[in-house]
C-alpha cells in the first residue's frame, strides 16, 4: 500500500469515528492534512503557489485586481465539496468560491483557501424535455459547443470564457437572446447547493422556495456552493433557418460627428417598433482609445430571414449611412466567435474596471456623457461604452432579479496596461458614472447598477444592486448562512451574525 492510500484510510477512519461520537448525521469533517488526502485520491487536487498549475489556476479575468491564494482546493465529487466545506467551516478557515473567475472585483478569490469549480465540467442535454443539467465548473463555450448543430440556444453569456454560476445566479442577460426567452437566472427549474456545513440541498419551485428566489438574482457567492444547474433550453425554429440560426447583424459608423444622430435615431426605433417585437436584440457599442472611435450596433432578429429588411431598413434610411453593415446567419455558437473569442481571450493581460446603470431611459442629457468622450494621446485607457438592450427580458418576476422596468443597461469597460494607470483610470470611470447619474437625476431615469459587473468603488451598493430585495435577501441568508461563512466585501450579510 502506498502511504497515499494508507493515509485516505485513517482519514475515512478519523471521520467515521468523528460521526459516530457526535452521532451527527450531515456533518462530516476530517483534518486539513486529510481533507487533502481524500481531495486527491477522488481525482481532485490541491494547488500551493509552487505548484507547476498554480499561476494558471490562480489568474484572474481582470488583471488589476490579481490577488494569489494560498491554497486552491479543487473537488472532483459534490460529496468532496461537501466535506471541504463541513472540514473549513468548522477550522474556521474563510473561503471564496472560484468559477469562472470573471468578477470585476476578483471576489472569486482572495490571500486565504479558494475551493474551485473547475474540475465539475458534466454537461447532460435532455431533448425530450429541453433542459440541460450542467455542472459548476463549466464556462458557456463549452455549453454552447455541445449544443451547437442542434436547434437549441441556451440563456448565457456572450464572453465565451464566463462561468455558468456566476453569470446565472446574478441575472445574467444575453444582449440576443434574452429578449425572447428571458434572463439567465428566468432560465433556471433547480439548483442542487451544498451549505455551509456540507448539507447538499435542491432548490427548486417546489423544494426550498425562497433559496430558489435567492439564487436567482441574488448573486454567486452569497447563499451557499452552487453544484449543478438545471437550464430550460430553447429550440431556434421560427427563423426557417437550418440548424438554429438566427440573423445577426453588424452595424458600424465610424464618424464621430454622426454618433448622436445614430443613437437618436436607435432610440426612436426602440420606442416604436423593438419594444413591441421581442425577437429584436441589440448590443451597441461606442468604442474610445487614444486615436480612434467608432460606433457598433450588434442587432439581432430571432424571426424569419424573409422579415429582416422590412423591419431594419426603415429604422436605417433614416439616419446617417453606416460605414459597414453586414447580415449573417449564425448560431449561438458562431456568434461568440465575432462577439468573444477575439475580443475576450483569457487570461488577458490588460487591466480593466467597468461600471453599470440600469436605465428606465436615455435623455439627451444622458446622451452628452455617452458622447463626451473623445481620442486622447494623453492616456493609453481605451473606453467602450456598451448601452445593452434589455426593455422586457425579465420574463419571471418571481425571482431576487431586481429590475423587471429597465430598457437599458448603460456599461462602459475602461481598459488601460500597467499598475501606475489604476488610480487615474477607476478615478475616470467613476466620475464618468458620477456625472451620467447627475445628468439622469432630474428624470429618475437611473435606478441601480448590475450586480454581474460589481464594482468594490461603488457607494451605497446594496440600494444599487438589489433595491427593494434587500431585506427579504438578508433574511434568507440568515436562514442558509446564519454565521456569515460565504463572506466578500460587497456580499449579502445575515442579521444578527
Ligand atoms: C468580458 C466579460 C464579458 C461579460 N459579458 C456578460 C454578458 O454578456 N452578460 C452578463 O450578464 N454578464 C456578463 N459578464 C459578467 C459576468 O457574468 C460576471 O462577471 C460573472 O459573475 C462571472 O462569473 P464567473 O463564474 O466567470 O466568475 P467568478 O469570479 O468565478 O464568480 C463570480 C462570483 O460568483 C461566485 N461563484 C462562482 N461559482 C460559484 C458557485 N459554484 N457557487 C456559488 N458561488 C459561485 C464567486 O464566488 C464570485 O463571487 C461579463 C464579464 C466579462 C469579464
Ligand atoms: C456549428 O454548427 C454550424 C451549423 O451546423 C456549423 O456550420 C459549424 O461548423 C459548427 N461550428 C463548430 C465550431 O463546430
Ligand atoms: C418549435 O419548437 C417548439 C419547441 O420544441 C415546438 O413546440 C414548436 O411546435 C416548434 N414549431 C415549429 C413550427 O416547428
Ligand atoms: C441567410 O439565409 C437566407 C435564407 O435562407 C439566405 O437568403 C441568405 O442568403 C443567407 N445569408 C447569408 C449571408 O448566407
Ligand atoms: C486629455 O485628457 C487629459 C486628462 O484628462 C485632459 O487634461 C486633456 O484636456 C484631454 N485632451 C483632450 C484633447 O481631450
Ligand atoms: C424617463 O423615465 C422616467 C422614469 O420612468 C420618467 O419619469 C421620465 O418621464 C422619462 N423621461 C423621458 C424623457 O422619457
Ligand atoms: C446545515 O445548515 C442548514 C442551513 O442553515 C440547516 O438547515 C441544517 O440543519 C444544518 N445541518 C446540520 C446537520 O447542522
Amino acid at each position: 500500500m502506498t502511504s497515499l492510500s494508507v493515509r485516505f484510510g485513517l482519514a475515512l477512519l478519523h471521520s467515521t469515528l468523528i460521526l459516530s461520537i457526535f452521532g451527527v448525521i450531515g456533518i462530516n469533517t476530517v483534518s486539513m492534512s486529510d481533507l487533502e488526502s481524500i481531495i486527491t485520491s477522488h481525482g481532485g487536487q490541491v494547488l500551493r503557489i509552487t505548484d507547476v498549475g498554480y499561476p494558471k489556476a490562480a489568474t484572474l479575468w481582470n488583471a488589476a485586481i490579481q490577488v494569489w491564494p494560498s491554497l486552491i482546493i479543487r473537488p472532483a465529487t459534490y460529496d468532496d465539496v461537501a466535506l471541504a466545506l463541513s472540514t473549513l467551516y468548522s477550522l474556521n478557515v474563510p473561503i471564496r468560491i472560484m468559477g469562472g473567475r470573471h468578477s470585476y472585483g476578483g471576489y472569486c478569490s482572495h490571500r486565504g483557501v479558494v475551493l474551485d469549480s473547475t474540475l465539475l465540467k458534466k454537461l447532460e442535454i435532455d431533448w425530450e424535455s429541453e433542459t440541460i443539467t450542467m455542472q459548476a465548473g463549466l464556462i458557456w463555450s463549452e455549453v454552447y459547443a455541445a449544443l451547437n448543430g442542434s436547434e437549441y440556444a441556451i440563456i448565457g453569456g456572450l464572453c465565451p470564457t464566463v462561468g455558468v454560476v456566476g453569470y446565472t445566479s446574478a441575472g445574467g442577460y444575453n444582449s440576443l437572446y434574452s429578449r425572447s426567452y428571458g434572463l439567465g437566472s428566468d432560465n433556471v427549474l433547480s439548483f442542487k447547493v451544498a451549505t455551509y456545513n456540507g448539507t447538499i440541498v435542491t432548490a427548486s419551485s417546489t423544494s426550498n422556495p425562497d433559496l430558489y428566489w435567492a439564487l436567482r438574482g441574488g448573486g454567486g457567492g452569497n447563499f451557499g456552493y452552487v453544484l449543478e444547474m438545471i437550464h430550460k433550453i430553447h429550440r431556434i425554429n421560427q427563423t426557417n433557418l437550418p440548424t438554429g440560426q438566427h440573423s445577426f447583424l453588424s452595424i458600424t459608423w465610424s464618424n464621430r460627428n454622426d454618433f448622436r444622430a445614430v443613437l437618436r435615431n436607435w432610440l426612436k426605433f426602440v420606442d416604436e417598433v423593438a419594444n413591441f417585437d421581442t425577437r429584436i436584440g441589440f448590443d451597441v457599442i461606442i468604442f474610445t482609445n487614444s486615436e480612434n472611435s467608432f460606433l457598433l450596433i450588434y442587432g439581432s432578429f430571432n424571426g424569419p430571414h424573409a422579415d429582416l429588411e422590412s423591419i431594419f431598413q426603415p429604422w436605417l434610411s433614416k439616419g446617417p449611412k453606416p460605414d459597414i453593415y453586414t447580415v449573417k446567419n449564425f448560431t449561438q455558437f458562431e456568434v461568440i466567435t465575432v462577439t468573444g473569442t477575439a475580443n475576450y481571450p483569457f487570461p488577458v493581460k490588460e487591466r480593466q474596471h467597468i461600471v453599470s446603470a440600469m436605465a428606465i431611459n436615455i435623455t439627451e442629457a444622458m446622451l452628452d456623457v455617452l458622447l463626451e468622450s473623445q481620442p486622447n494621446t494623453t492616456f493609453q485607457i481605451s473606453q467602450y461604452i456598451g448601452v445593452i438592450y434589455l426593455h422586457d427580458t425579465n420574463k419571471d418576476k418571481n425571482t431576487a432579479w431586481a429590475f423587471p422596468d429597465i430598457t437599458f443597461d448603460i456599461a462602459p469597460g475602461f481598459v488601460w496596461y500597467t499598475s501606475e494607470d489604476d488610480s487615474t483610470a477607476i478615478n475616470i470611470a467613476e466620475s464618468w458614472l458620477k456625472r451620467l447619474m447627475n445628468a439622469a437625476a432630474p428624470t429618475e431615469s437611473i435606478v441601480g447598477g448590475y450586480l454581474n459587473y460589481i464594482d468594490p468603488y461603488m457607494d451605497n451598493w446594496q440600494q444599487m444592486y438589489y433595491r427593494e430585495h434587500w431585506d427579504r435577501l438578508r433574511e434568507i441568508k440568515t436562514v442558509w448562512d446564519p454565521t456569515w461563512y460565504f463572506r466578500f466585501p460587497q456580499g449579502i450579510p445575515p442579521n444578527n451574525p
